[in-house]
């Protein structure tokens, strides 16, 4: 069986850094996911600038909004976090606590959805107990992580403003993350289990 129409693939993430290198490396994923035939979207930097989260509360932010719904209608997700402290950092975390809002969803939170992680820090060992975090939440979240994850270590690729990366094999690497998390939507949208065209 195929997908009956083009796989929604979100891109998450970045940093508020001008050249952030972790939002590059997210487009790159995202490059990949399209080079599958999927549409992609980023909400990065700025865009996720949010109020912290609060479960009290019920109006939104118009940014927030935007988040929520984007996630909402998403097959796939990509998610990319510095490591900040050996960590996901604040901004990145507090968007992710918005996914809160689609508990009550049909398809809650990141149910069914393919998620691809990557973390980049300065340095192996952040690279790696960030990524872990992440596929940790992915699972809290009801998200399937790709098998394939991306730690990088940004003291020894750099990310350019092209789309390129000083070493092959990572940009290799990323691209799979974004092929992975669009082979495994539409095998979910073709088994009838994806969001509706409407979202
Ligand atoms: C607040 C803060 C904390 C950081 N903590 C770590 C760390 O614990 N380990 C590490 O390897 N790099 C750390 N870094 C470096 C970033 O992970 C690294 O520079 C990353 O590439 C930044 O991504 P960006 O370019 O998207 O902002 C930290 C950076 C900041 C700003």
């Amino acid at each position: 069986m195929t997908a009956t129409r083009a796989i929604k693939v979100l891109g998450l993430g970045g940093s508020l850094r001008n050249g952030s290198q972790s939002e590059r490396a997210l487009r790159i994923a995202l490059a990949g996911a399209e080079e599958f035939g999927a549409t992609t979207s980023a909400l990065t930097g700025e865009a996720l600038q949010l109020p912290f989260y609060d479960a009290g509360v019920v109006d939104r932010t118009d940014r927030a909004r935007e988040l929520v719904e984007a996630v909402r209608e998403a097959d796939g997700v990509v998610v990319v976090s510095p490591g900040y402290h050996g960590a996901l950092s604040g901004l990145v975390k507090n968007a992710l606590d918005y996914v809160e809002d689609l508990r009550d969803d049909g398809r809650p939170y990141l149910h069914g959805r393919a998620v691809g992680l990557i973390a980049v820090a300065h340095g192996w060992q952040a690279a790696v107990t960030t990524l872990n975090q992440m596929r940790t939440i992915a699972h809290a979240l009801r998200g399937w992580p790709t098998p394939f994850g991306g730690a990088v270590n940004s003291a020894e690729v750099k990310f350019d403003e092209t789309g390129g990366a000083s070493e092959e094999r990572i940009e290799r690497n990323l691209r799979l993350i974004g092929r992975q998390v669009t082979e495994f939507a539409s095998a979910q949208l073709a088994a009838g289990f994806g969001a509706s065209p409407s979202g």
